[in-house]
Protein backbone atom coordinates (compact mmCIF):
# COMPACT_ATOMS: atom_id res chain seq x y z
CA UNK A 1 0.00 0.00 0.00
CA UNK A 2 1.48 3.35 -1.04
CA UNK A 3 0.41 6.90 0.00
CA UNK A 4 1.34 10.15 -1.47
CA UNK A 5 0.66 13.58 0.39
CA UNK A 6 0.09 16.55 -1.04
CA UNK A 7 0.84 19.71 1.28
CA UNK A 8 -0.05 23.72 1.00
CA UNK A 9 1.31 26.19 2.96
CA UNK A 10 3.38 26.40 5.67
CA UNK A 11 5.92 25.11 7.49
CA UNK A 12 3.85 23.84 9.87
CA UNK A 13 1.39 22.16 7.77
CA UNK A 14 4.46 20.96 6.52
CA UNK A 15 5.44 19.23 9.74
CA UNK A 16 1.56 18.15 10.44
CA UNK A 17 1.97 16.54 7.24
CA UNK A 18 5.20 14.28 8.51
CA UNK A 19 2.63 13.56 11.66
CA UNK A 20 0.53 12.50 9.20
CA UNK A 21 3.03 10.42 7.18
CA UNK A 22 4.07 8.55 10.77
CA UNK A 23 0.35 7.50 11.10
CA UNK A 24 0.53 6.05 7.74
CA UNK A 25 3.58 4.12 7.89
CA UNK A 26 2.96 2.91 11.42
CA UNK A 27 -0.26 1.19 9.30
CA UNK A 28 2.42 -0.26 6.90
CA UNK A 29 1.85 2.14 3.96
CA UNK A 30 5.18 3.14 2.27
CA UNK A 31 5.71 6.75 0.49
CA UNK A 32 5.43 7.01 -3.06
CA UNK A 33 6.37 10.49 -5.45
CA UNK A 34 3.77 9.26 -8.24
CA UNK A 35 0.17 10.35 -7.25
CA UNK A 36 -1.05 7.68 -9.76
CA UNK A 37 0.36 4.93 -8.01
CA UNK A 38 -0.98 5.66 -5.22
CA UNK A 39 -3.28 3.86 -2.75
CA UNK A 40 -4.30 6.86 -0.34
CA UNK A 41 -3.48 10.55 -1.55
CA UNK A 42 -3.51 13.28 1.23
CA UNK A 43 -4.46 16.78 0.71
CA UNK A 44 -2.87 18.63 3.96
CA UNK A 45 -4.29 21.98 2.87
CA UNK A 46 -4.34 25.89 3.48
CA UNK A 47 -6.46 28.54 3.38
CA UNK A 48 -3.96 31.88 4.03
CA UNK A 49 -5.15 33.52 0.57
CA UNK A 50 -7.58 32.52 -2.06
CA UNK A 51 -4.86 30.70 -4.40
CA UNK A 52 -3.82 28.53 -2.23
CA UNK A 53 -7.29 27.09 -1.63
CA UNK A 54 -7.67 27.32 -5.36
CA UNK A 55 -4.52 25.03 -5.96
CA UNK A 56 -5.81 22.48 -3.37
CA UNK A 57 -9.49 22.13 -5.37
CA UNK A 58 -8.12 21.91 -8.61
CA UNK A 59 -6.27 19.34 -7.34
CA UNK A 60 -8.15 17.66 -5.39
CA UNK A 61 -10.96 17.43 -8.07
CA UNK A 62 -8.39 15.95 -10.23
CA UNK A 63 -8.14 12.49 -8.16
CA UNK A 64 -11.58 11.41 -9.76
CA UNK A 65 -10.09 10.30 -12.29
CA UNK A 66 -7.44 8.36 -10.20
CA UNK A 67 -10.71 6.91 -8.60
CA UNK A 68 -12.59 5.65 -11.54
CA UNK A 69 -8.99 3.80 -12.64
CA UNK A 70 -8.72 2.33 -8.70
CA UNK A 71 -12.27 1.88 -6.94
CA UNK A 72 -10.40 1.43 -3.46
CA UNK A 73 -8.27 4.43 -3.87
CA UNK A 74 -8.51 6.43 -0.32
CA UNK A 75 -8.60 9.99 -0.74
CA UNK A 76 -8.30 12.31 2.54
CA UNK A 77 -7.98 15.80 3.07
CA UNK A 78 -7.05 18.01 6.26
CA UNK A 79 -6.10 20.89 7.61
CA UNK A 80 -7.30 24.42 7.50
CA UNK A 81 -9.46 24.48 4.62
CA UNK A 82 -12.18 22.40 5.80
CA UNK A 83 -11.75 23.44 9.52
CA UNK A 84 -13.65 27.16 7.73
CA UNK A 85 -17.27 26.94 8.82
CA UNK A 86 -19.41 25.44 6.14
CA UNK A 87 -16.25 24.47 3.96
CA UNK A 88 -16.38 20.65 4.85
CA UNK A 89 -19.85 20.50 3.73
CA UNK A 90 -18.59 22.09 0.53
CA UNK A 91 -15.77 19.76 0.12
CA UNK A 92 -18.04 16.61 1.07
CA UNK A 93 -20.89 17.61 -1.92
CA UNK A 94 -18.63 18.76 -4.37
CA UNK A 95 -16.21 15.70 -3.57
CA UNK A 96 -18.41 12.62 -3.17
CA UNK A 97 -14.83 10.34 -3.85
CA UNK A 98 -13.36 12.28 -0.55
CA UNK A 99 -13.28 9.65 1.94
CA UNK A 100 -11.85 11.30 4.94
CA UNK A 101 -12.26 14.96 5.95
CA UNK A 102 -10.96 16.31 8.90
CA UNK A 103 -9.82 19.73 10.48
CA UNK A 104 -7.00 21.13 12.40
CA UNK A 105 -8.21 20.13 15.75
CA UNK A 106 -7.91 16.55 14.96
CA UNK A 107 -5.16 15.82 12.29
CA UNK A 108 -3.75 13.66 14.60
CA UNK A 109 -6.66 10.98 15.02
CA UNK A 110 -6.04 9.96 11.11
CA UNK A 111 -4.77 6.90 12.14
CA UNK A 112 -7.85 6.22 14.03
CA UNK A 113 -10.06 7.08 11.48
CA UNK A 114 -8.31 4.85 8.91
CA UNK A 115 -8.44 1.85 10.88
CA UNK A 116 -12.16 2.83 11.22
CA UNK A 117 -13.19 3.48 7.72
CA UNK A 118 -13.92 -0.17 6.66
CA UNK A 119 -17.03 0.00 9.52
CA UNK A 120 -18.10 3.80 9.31
CA UNK A 121 -17.81 4.63 5.35
CA UNK A 122 -17.15 8.08 5.06
CA UNK A 123 -15.93 10.52 7.71
CA UNK A 124 -16.37 13.70 8.21
CA UNK A 125 -15.23 15.59 11.69
CA UNK A 126 -14.15 18.74 12.38
CA UNK A 127 -14.46 20.35 15.66
CA UNK A 128 -14.35 23.30 16.67
CA UNK A 129 -12.64 23.10 20.16
CA UNK A 130 -8.73 23.14 20.97
CA UNK A 131 -7.11 20.36 20.52
CA UNK A 132 -5.42 19.76 23.92
CA UNK A 133 -2.63 17.55 22.64
CA UNK A 134 -1.67 18.27 19.05
CA UNK A 135 1.38 15.78 19.64
CA UNK A 136 1.56 12.71 17.79
CA UNK A 137 3.41 9.45 17.07
CA UNK A 138 6.64 9.74 15.73
CA UNK A 139 6.29 11.74 12.69
CA UNK A 140 8.68 10.94 9.44
CA UNK A 141 10.77 14.00 8.78
CA UNK A 142 10.80 14.71 5.21
CA UNK A 143 12.88 17.82 5.47
CA UNK A 144 16.95 16.73 4.98
CA UNK A 145 19.02 17.66 7.97
CA UNK A 146 16.16 19.50 9.32
CA UNK A 147 13.87 18.49 12.39
CA UNK A 148 10.57 20.71 13.05
CA UNK A 149 9.45 20.80 16.38
CA UNK A 150 6.12 22.84 17.27
CA UNK A 151 6.58 24.86 20.37
CA UNK A 152 3.02 26.02 20.08
CA UNK A 153 -0.10 25.65 18.39
CA UNK A 154 -2.73 27.97 17.00
CA UNK A 155 -2.49 32.20 17.34
CA UNK A 156 -4.34 34.80 19.70
CA UNK A 157 -3.01 37.91 18.10
CA UNK A 158 -5.97 38.62 15.44
CA UNK A 159 -4.79 40.75 12.96
CA UNK A 160 -7.43 41.91 11.16
CA UNK A 161 -7.03 40.24 7.46
CA UNK A 162 -5.93 36.78 9.11
CA UNK A 163 -7.96 33.66 9.22
CA UNK A 164 -5.32 31.46 11.07
CA UNK A 165 -6.73 32.07 14.52
CA UNK A 166 -10.36 30.91 13.51
CA UNK A 167 -8.71 27.69 11.83
CA UNK A 168 -5.94 27.26 14.32
CA UNK A 169 -7.73 28.23 17.39
CA UNK A 170 -6.32 29.87 20.44
CA UNK A 171 -2.94 29.70 21.20
CA UNK A 172 -1.37 26.20 23.30
CA UNK A 173 1.97 25.75 24.16
CA UNK A 174 3.84 22.80 24.49
CA UNK A 175 5.65 21.27 27.93
CA UNK A 176 9.03 23.02 28.13
CA UNK A 177 9.96 19.14 28.51
CA UNK A 178 8.19 17.67 25.68
CA UNK A 179 10.26 20.25 23.09
CA UNK A 180 13.53 19.29 24.79
CA UNK A 181 13.22 15.58 24.87
CA UNK A 182 11.80 15.74 21.61
CA UNK A 183 14.89 18.15 20.37
CA UNK A 184 17.20 15.80 22.11
CA UNK A 185 16.17 12.66 20.69
CA UNK A 186 16.39 14.37 17.03
CA UNK A 187 19.66 15.26 17.39
CA UNK A 188 20.66 11.41 18.78
CA UNK A 189 18.92 10.74 15.45
CA UNK A 190 21.97 12.69 13.24
CA UNK A 191 19.29 15.85 12.73
CA UNK A 192 22.12 19.02 12.62
CA UNK A 193 18.92 21.76 12.44
CA UNK A 194 16.41 22.11 15.03
CA UNK A 195 13.74 24.98 13.61
CA UNK A 196 11.14 25.45 16.28
CA UNK A 197 7.76 26.08 15.01
CA UNK A 198 4.70 28.41 16.53
CA UNK A 199 2.91 31.05 15.16
CA UNK A 200 4.03 33.97 16.97
CA UNK A 201 6.86 32.19 19.28
CA UNK A 202 7.57 34.75 21.04
CA UNK A 203 4.50 34.63 23.32
CA UNK A 204 5.43 30.87 24.02
CA UNK A 205 4.62 29.98 27.66
CA UNK A 206 1.89 32.79 28.00
CA UNK A 207 -0.64 30.14 28.76
CA UNK A 208 1.56 27.74 31.45
CA UNK A 209 1.29 29.31 35.02
CA UNK A 210 4.57 29.61 35.29
CA UNK A 211 6.90 32.27 34.94
CA UNK A 212 9.89 30.84 34.29
CA UNK A 213 8.44 29.06 31.05
CA UNK A 214 9.38 32.15 28.22
CA UNK A 215 10.77 31.85 25.13
CA UNK A 216 14.50 33.11 25.95
CA UNK A 217 14.41 30.77 28.24
CA UNK A 218 13.39 27.70 26.16
CA UNK A 219 16.19 28.73 23.28
CA UNK A 220 18.54 29.04 26.23
CA UNK A 221 17.68 25.35 27.78
CA UNK A 222 18.08 24.38 23.70
CA UNK A 223 21.27 25.76 23.16
CA UNK A 224 23.06 24.44 26.33
CA UNK A 225 21.79 20.84 25.12
CA UNK A 226 25.41 19.10 23.48
CA UNK A 227 25.52 17.81 20.09
CA UNK A 228 26.25 19.42 16.85
CA UNK A 229 23.50 21.01 15.83
CA UNK A 230 21.55 24.28 15.76
CA UNK A 231 18.36 25.69 16.20
CA UNK A 232 16.45 28.18 13.96
CA UNK A 233 12.69 29.46 15.12
CA UNK A 234 9.86 30.99 13.42
CA UNK A 235 7.52 33.17 13.55
CA UNK A 236 8.38 36.05 16.18
CA UNK A 237 5.65 38.68 16.16
CA UNK A 238 7.09 42.14 16.00
CA UNK A 239 5.26 43.83 19.19
CA UNK A 240 6.64 40.93 21.20
CA UNK A 241 10.25 40.69 19.88
CA UNK A 242 12.45 42.41 22.52
CA UNK A 243 15.87 42.64 24.46
CA UNK A 244 15.55 39.14 26.31
CA UNK A 245 15.13 37.34 22.85
CA UNK A 246 17.49 38.80 21.49
CA UNK A 247 20.71 38.03 24.59
CA UNK A 248 18.82 34.66 24.39
CA UNK A 249 19.85 33.97 20.57
CA UNK A 250 23.36 35.13 21.59
CA UNK A 251 23.81 32.87 24.34
CA UNK A 252 24.93 29.88 22.26
CA UNK A 253 26.91 29.55 19.27
CA UNK A 254 23.70 26.93 18.58
CA UNK A 255 21.30 29.33 17.93
CA UNK A 256 21.00 30.37 14.27
CA UNK A 257 21.34 34.41 14.20
CA UNK A 258 18.83 34.71 11.47
CA UNK A 259 15.53 36.31 12.59
CA UNK A 260 11.86 36.12 10.42
CA UNK A 261 10.41 39.78 12.05
CA UNK A 262 6.88 39.94 9.24
CA UNK A 263 6.71 43.79 9.05
CA UNK A 264 3.45 43.40 6.71
CA UNK A 265 3.57 47.44 6.22
CA UNK A 266 5.74 50.22 6.86
CA UNK A 267 2.70 52.44 7.16
CA UNK A 268 1.54 53.23 10.90
CA UNK A 269 -1.79 53.74 10.16
CA UNK A 270 -2.22 50.53 8.13
CA UNK A 271 -0.60 48.62 11.01
CA UNK A 272 -3.45 49.99 13.01
CA UNK A 273 -5.82 48.65 10.68
CA UNK A 274 -4.03 45.28 10.74
CA UNK A 275 -4.07 45.18 14.46
CA UNK A 276 -0.65 44.23 14.56
CA UNK A 277 -0.10 46.82 18.14
CA UNK A 278 3.40 48.33 16.56
CA UNK A 279 3.95 51.59 14.47
CA UNK A 280 6.60 51.72 11.95
CA UNK A 281 8.78 53.77 13.92
CA UNK A 282 8.71 50.19 16.98
CA UNK A 283 9.41 48.13 14.38
CA UNK A 284 12.31 50.09 12.97
CA UNK A 285 14.18 50.42 16.54
CA UNK A 286 13.25 46.60 17.15
CA UNK A 287 15.56 45.72 13.80
CA UNK A 288 18.21 48.39 15.28
CA UNK A 289 18.14 46.98 18.58
CA UNK A 290 18.87 43.83 16.94
CA UNK A 291 21.61 44.44 14.68
CA UNK A 292 23.13 45.95 17.37
CA UNK A 293 23.15 43.22 19.79
CA UNK A 294 23.74 40.48 17.19
CA UNK A 295 25.90 42.87 14.41
CA UNK A 296 25.93 39.86 11.63
CA UNK A 297 21.83 38.98 12.00
CA UNK A 298 20.46 37.67 9.31
CA UNK A 299 16.90 39.40 8.86
CA UNK A 300 13.75 38.12 6.93
CA UNK A 301 10.57 39.45 6.46
CA UNK A 302 6.86 38.95 5.33
CA UNK A 303 5.34 42.20 3.34
CA UNK A 304 1.68 42.31 2.27
CA UNK A 305 0.44 45.09 -0.06
CA UNK A 306 -2.94 45.62 -1.23
CA UNK A 307 -4.41 45.76 2.39
CA UNK A 308 -7.85 47.87 2.36
CA UNK A 309 -7.76 51.44 2.62
CA UNK A 310 -3.68 51.21 1.67
CA UNK A 311 -3.36 54.43 -0.28
CA UNK A 312 -0.25 55.65 -2.36
CA UNK A 313 1.28 57.32 0.25
CA UNK A 314 0.87 54.11 2.77
CA UNK A 315 2.26 52.02 0.06
CA UNK A 316 5.22 55.09 -0.13
CA UNK A 317 5.80 54.51 3.56
CA UNK A 318 6.29 50.49 2.89
CA UNK A 319 9.11 51.29 0.33
CA UNK A 320 11.02 53.46 2.09
CA UNK A 321 10.68 51.20 5.46
CA UNK A 322 12.18 48.56 3.24
CA UNK A 323 14.77 50.79 1.90
CA UNK A 324 15.72 51.74 5.31
CA UNK A 325 16.09 47.77 6.63
CA UNK A 326 17.70 46.15 3.26
CA UNK A 327 16.01 42.69 4.57
CA UNK A 328 18.05 39.82 3.41
CA UNK A 329 14.90 38.00 2.48
CA UNK A 330 11.25 39.27 1.90
CA UNK A 331 8.24 37.01 1.35
CA UNK A 332 5.75 39.46 -0.25
CA UNK A 333 1.90 39.29 -0.83
CA UNK A 334 -0.55 40.50 -2.24
CA UNK A 335 -3.96 40.69 0.38
CA UNK A 336 -7.01 38.27 -0.19
CA UNK A 337 -10.12 38.70 1.39
CA UNK A 338 -10.50 35.89 3.74
CA UNK A 339 -14.72 35.18 4.83
CA UNK A 340 -15.12 35.75 8.63
CA UNK A 341 -12.24 37.98 8.87
CA UNK A 342 -12.49 42.13 9.97
CA UNK A 343 -10.47 43.02 7.07
CA UNK A 344 -12.79 41.26 4.75
CA UNK A 345 -15.95 43.82 6.21
CA UNK A 346 -13.63 47.07 5.32
CA UNK A 347 -14.65 49.32 3.43
CA UNK A 348 -11.72 50.60 0.37
CA UNK A 349 -10.72 47.05 -1.03
CA UNK A 350 -7.78 48.17 -3.37
CA UNK A 351 -8.53 47.23 -7.14
CA UNK A 352 -6.71 44.40 -8.66
CA UNK A 353 -4.77 46.85 -11.03
CA UNK A 354 -3.51 49.18 -8.12
CA UNK A 355 -2.45 45.44 -5.81
CA UNK A 356 -0.23 44.54 -8.93
CA UNK A 357 1.36 47.66 -9.87
CA UNK A 358 2.85 47.77 -6.55
CA UNK A 359 3.43 44.26 -6.14
CA UNK A 360 5.61 44.50 -9.12
CA UNK A 361 7.35 47.86 -7.77
CA UNK A 362 7.74 45.74 -4.47
CA UNK A 363 9.24 42.57 -5.96
CA UNK A 364 11.40 44.61 -7.90
CA UNK A 365 12.89 46.83 -5.13
CA UNK A 366 13.71 43.43 -3.30
CA UNK A 367 15.60 42.10 -6.37
CA UNK A 368 18.01 45.08 -6.03
CA UNK A 369 18.23 45.46 -2.53
CA UNK A 370 18.69 41.56 -2.04
CA UNK A 371 21.43 41.65 -4.61
CA UNK A 372 23.46 44.41 -2.86
CA UNK A 373 23.08 42.72 0.30
CA UNK A 374 24.45 39.58 -1.38
CA UNK A 375 27.28 41.40 -2.71
CA UNK A 376 28.43 42.75 0.26
CA UNK A 377 29.03 39.52 1.67
CA UNK A 378 31.51 38.75 -0.51
CA UNK A 379 34.53 37.97 0.76
CA UNK A 380 33.19 36.99 4.28
CA UNK A 381 33.35 34.18 5.66
CA UNK A 382 30.42 32.44 7.93
CA UNK A 383 30.09 29.24 9.94
CA UNK A 384 27.24 27.29 7.39
CA UNK A 385 25.61 23.73 7.67
CA UNK A 386 26.86 21.84 4.41
CA UNK A 387 24.60 19.61 2.80
CA UNK A 388 24.56 17.77 -0.39
CA UNK A 389 20.79 18.27 -2.42
CA UNK A 390 19.95 16.99 -5.73
CA UNK A 391 23.63 16.07 -5.89
CA UNK A 392 24.79 19.45 -4.96
CA UNK A 393 26.43 20.64 -2.59
CA UNK A 394 25.10 23.51 -0.63
CA UNK A 395 25.23 25.55 2.49
CA UNK A 396 23.03 27.58 4.39
CA UNK A 397 25.32 30.14 7.08
CA UNK A 398 24.37 30.35 10.58
CA UNK A 399 22.95 33.96 9.68
CA UNK A 400 20.06 32.18 7.16
CA UNK A 401 22.14 33.06 3.93
CA UNK A 402 21.57 30.35 1.43
CA UNK A 403 25.05 29.67 -0.46
CA UNK A 404 26.03 27.67 -3.60
CA UNK A 405 29.56 25.80 -3.25
CA UNK A 406 32.03 25.89 -5.80
CA UNK A 407 33.33 22.39 -5.94
CA UNK A 408 30.94 19.75 -4.18
CA UNK A 409 31.91 18.28 -1.37
CA UNK A 410 29.98 15.12 -0.88
CA UNK A 411 31.54 14.12 2.44
CA UNK A 412 31.11 17.42 4.02
CA UNK A 413 27.39 16.14 4.15
CA UNK A 414 25.65 17.59 7.90
CA UNK A 415 28.50 19.23 8.64
CA UNK A 416 29.41 22.62 10.14
CA UNK A 417 32.09 24.34 8.46
CA UNK A 418 33.30 28.16 7.40
CA UNK A 419 32.52 29.22 4.24
CA UNK A 420 33.88 32.03 2.57
CA UNK A 421 31.47 33.58 0.04
CA UNK A 422 33.69 34.10 -3.49
CA UNK A 423 30.83 35.75 -5.63
CA UNK A 424 27.68 36.36 -6.50
CA UNK A 425 24.90 36.21 -9.16
CA UNK A 426 22.19 38.69 -8.75
CA UNK A 427 20.84 37.75 -4.86
CA UNK A 428 22.60 34.15 -5.00
CA UNK A 429 25.58 33.49 -2.93
CA UNK A 430 28.81 31.56 -4.25
CA UNK A 431 31.00 30.21 -1.80
CA UNK A 432 33.68 27.78 -0.77
CA UNK A 433 34.78 25.54 1.92
CA UNK A 434 37.34 27.77 3.73
CA UNK A 435 38.13 25.13 6.86
CA UNK A 436 36.47 22.19 8.21
CA UNK A 437 35.21 22.87 11.87
CA UNK A 438 34.60 19.91 13.37
N1 LIG B 1 -3.74 37.91 2.37
C1 LIG B 1 -2.44 37.96 1.99
N2 LIG B 1 -1.43 37.58 2.77
C2 LIG B 1 -1.74 37.12 4.01
N3 LIG B 1 -0.94 36.69 5.01
C3 LIG B 1 -1.73 36.33 6.04
N4 LIG B 1 -3.03 36.53 5.74
C4 LIG B 1 -3.06 37.03 4.47
C5 LIG B 1 -4.10 37.47 3.60
N5 LIG B 1 -5.37 37.44 3.95
C6 LIG B 1 0.52 36.69 4.93
C7 LIG B 1 1.14 37.53 6.05
C8 LIG B 1 1.74 36.49 6.95
C9 LIG B 1 2.11 35.41 5.97
C10 LIG B 1 2.33 34.07 6.57
O1 LIG B 1 1.00 35.37 5.09
O2 LIG B 1 2.16 38.34 5.50
O3 LIG B 1 2.87 36.97 7.67
FE1 LIG C 1 -2.16 35.51 11.47
FE2 LIG C 1 -1.34 37.64 12.89
FE3 LIG C 1 -1.59 35.22 14.09
FE4 LIG C 1 0.38 35.62 12.30
S1 LIG C 1 0.16 36.70 14.30
S2 LIG C 1 -1.00 33.82 12.41
S3 LIG C 1 -0.58 37.02 10.84
S4 LIG C 1 -3.24 36.47 13.24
Amino acid sequence: MRYHIVTYGCQMNLHESEKAAGMLEDRGYVPTDRIDEADLILFNTCCIREGAENRALGNIGAVKKLKAKNPNLITVVLGCMPQQPGKAEILRKKFPFVDIVLGTHNVVTLGEKLDALQERGRICEIIEEDASDMDAPAAVRTSGLNAWINISYGCNNFCTYCIVPYVRGREHSRAPEAVIEEARRAIEAGYREITLLGQNVNSYGNDIRDDSVTFPALLRSLGSLSGEFRIKYMTSHPKDFNRDVAEAMNSSEKIAKVLHLPVQSGSTRILKEMNRKYTAEEYLKKTELVRRIIPDVGLTTDVMIGFPGETDDDFDATMSLVERVRFDNMFMFVYSRRSGTVADRMPDQVPEDVKNRRIRALVEAHRRISAEVASECVGKTYRALVETRDGKTVATTDCGRFVTLKDDAPSMHGRFAKVEIIGHRASKLIGRIAADET
